[in-house]
C-alpha cells in the first residue's frame, strides 16, 4: 500500500438535514481513488489511499460516504469521459427528447448542464437551436467540450457561479445534472444556486443512482470516494423542500446499474406533481428504508461477494486459466480494491477509452490496453468490470464466447457466463 493521502476529512453532519446520528453500514478500509489511474513509470509507493465506507443518516436516511476527499484532487484533471457507448448515446438522446417535449423548450431556450463533461448531453439541445452552457471543473474536459462547440465554464457550480450565469445569460428553462449530484458535498449551495438560476417555469432534471437499485443489484462497487451521496426519492423530496423547491416527477432508468431521473421546480412553479412520486415513496416505505435492517442486509450481501469473487478468480488461476479485466471502470477498480485483488491477478484490462490505455489501474496496477490488443491476446476469462453494459458487451463479444471464452459477472453475486447462457 502507498501513502495515506492528505486532503481528506471525515463526515460529521449530514449534508441534507444536518443530523449527526449515523448508522455504520460498510467499511472497506483505505482504498485508492477509483479514477486514480497511474502511469507505469510512476512510483507506486506514493499512491494515495483514503478510507472508504458508507453510513446512513437516521434522520433523513441519506446514505453517505464516510470520508470526503478534496474535490481539487478528484476533479481538476479527470480521466472520466462520458461514454460514447450505444447505451449512453441512446439514453442522452432520450433525456433531451423527454425534456424538450414535456417542458415546452423551443429554439432560443437557455439550457445549462452541471457536470457537462465533454458536452455530449448538451449537443442535441444546441442542434435544436437552443442556447446552451456547460459547467464542469475538469479543465481538460471543458477544453474538449469547447473544441466541440459547446460553451463550457471550467468551474465548480455554486450559488456564485449560478448568479454570474444568470447575470450574463439570463435565467434557464432547464438545468441538467446527470450523475453529478451525488458527487457534490455542498448540496445546499448548489440547490440554492439552481433555484436562483431557474426561470419561473424552469425545470431542474437530476439523474442519480437509485438507492433501491444499489441494494437490489448489490452494486457496492458504485461506492467510491467520488460518490458522496446515495439517494432515495424520499431523501431528495426533503432536500428540495428545505430550499424552496418541489420534486414533481420521477422516472426509473436502467442506466449505470439503476438510476432515477427526478424533475424539480421552484415551489411557485407550474408543473403538477405526478403519481410516480407517490408510487416510489410507497415502494421505499415498503422496503423499510427508514429502519436499520435493510442496511445490515446490504452489508452481508457485500461481504459475500468480497469472499466469493477472489476465491473464484484464484481457483481458476490455479487451474491455469488466463484472466483479464473488461472495462477499466471506476466501479471495476472499486471491486478489485475492496475485494483485495493483488497486482498480477489480472493479466491486463481492456478499455475503449484512449485516455486510460497505456496507464495502470489504481491499487492493482493492472495495465490498461486497447480492445485490439485484448482481441489479439484473448484470455480464457474476462472479469466483467463494466457490468452495467453487460448486454451490449456480451452482444459485441459473441465471437469470444462462441470460441469458448467466458465472462465472470461479479454482481449481484459472482457468476460465470458462457456461450450457452446466451
Ligand atoms: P462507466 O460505466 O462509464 O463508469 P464508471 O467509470 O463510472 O464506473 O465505465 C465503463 C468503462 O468501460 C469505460 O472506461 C469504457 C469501458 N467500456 C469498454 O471498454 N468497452 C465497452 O464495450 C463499453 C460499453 C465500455
Ligand atoms: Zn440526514
Amino acid at each position: 500500500m502507498g501513502a495515506s493521502g492528505g486532503g481528506v476529512r471525515k463526515v460529521v453532519d449530514c449534508r441534507v438535514c444536518g443530523g449527526t446520528d449515523w448508522q455504520e453500514v460498510v467499511s472497506f478500509g483505505p482504498v485508492p481513488l477509483a479514477n486514480g489511474f497511474l502511469d507505469p513509470t510512476d512510483s507506486y509507493d506514493g499512491e494515495p489511499y483514503y478510507p472508504l465506507g458508507v453510513i446512513s443518516c437516521r434522520s433523513c436516511r441519506l446514505l453517505s460516504v464516510t470520508h470526503i476527499v478534496d474535490p481539487e484532487i478528484l476533479y481538476r484533471d479527470y480521466p472520466y469521459v462520458t461514454s460514447d457507448s450505444d447505451t449512453i448515446t441512446r439514453h442522452m438522446r432520450y433525456v433531451a427528447d423527454t425534456c424538450r417535449e414535456r417542458f415546452g423548450l423551443s429554439p432560443g431556450s437557455f439550457v445549462v448542464e452541471v457536470g457537462s463533461n465533454t458536452g455530449s448531453q448538451l449537443m442535441p439541445f444546441q442542434d435544436a437551436g437552443m442556447r446552451v452552457l456547460g459547467v464542469d471543473p475538469a479543465r481538460n474536459l471543458a477544453r474538449v467540450a469547447a473544441e466541440r462547440g459547446v460553451e463550457t465554464l471550467p468551474d465548480f457550480f455554486s450559488a456564485e457561479t449560478a448568479s454570474a450565469i444568470a447575470r450574463g445569460h439570463g435565467r434557464a428553462r432547464l438545468i441538467l445534472a446527470r450523475h453529478v449530484f451525488a458527487h457534490i458535498d455542498h448540496v445546499a449551495g448548489v440547490v440554492q444556486g439552481v433555484r436562483g438560476l431557474l426561470s419561473e417555469e424552469g425545470v431542474f432534471a437530476v439523474e442519480v443512482p437509485y438507492l433501491l437499485d444499489l441494494f437490489g443489484q448489490n452494486a457496492f462497487d458504485t461506492i467510491y470516494h467520488e460518490h458522496l451521496s446515495y439517494f432515495s426519492v424520499g431523501t431528495l423530496v426533503s432536500l428540495f423542500e428545505r430550499h424552496g423547491m418541489r420534486l414533481f416527477d420521477v422516472e426509473r432508468l436502467a442506466v449505470h446499474g439503476g438510476s432515477i431521473l427526478v424533475f424539480v421546480q421552484r415551489d411557485d412553479g407550474p408543473w403538477p406533481v405526478r403519481p410516480a412520486v407517490g408510487e416510489l415513496l410507497e415502494l421505499e416505505r415498503r422496503a423499510e428504508l427508514d429502519g436499520d435492517a435493510v442496511y445490515r442486509d446490504f452489508a452481508l450481501n457485500v461481504d459475500r461477494v468480497r469472499d466469493e469473487l477472489p476465491a473464484l478468480v484464484r481457483r481458476l488461476a490455479a487451474e491455469g486459466k488466463r484472466i483479464a479485466g473488461y472495462g477499466a471502470s471506476a466501479k471495476g477498480n472499486t471491486i478489485l480494491n475492496v475485494c483485495g485483488f493483488r497486482p498480477g491477478e489480472l493479466e491486463f484490462c481492456s478499455d475503449t477509452t484512449s485516455l486510460k490505455q497505456g496507464k495502470v489501474l489504481p491499487g492493482t496496477h493492472v495495465p490498461v490496453c486497447s480492445p485490439e490488443y485484448a482481441k489479439a491476446h484473448a484470455p480464457d476469462y474476462y472479469l466483467l468490470l463494466a457490468w452495467n453494459y453487460s448486454d451490449e458487451i456480451l452482444r459485441k463479444e459473441a465471437g469470444f464466447l462462441s470460441g469458448g471464452g467466458r465472462f465472470i459477472r461479479p454482481i449481484p453475486k459472482p457468476v460465470v457466463v458462457s456461450a450457452d447462457a446466451l
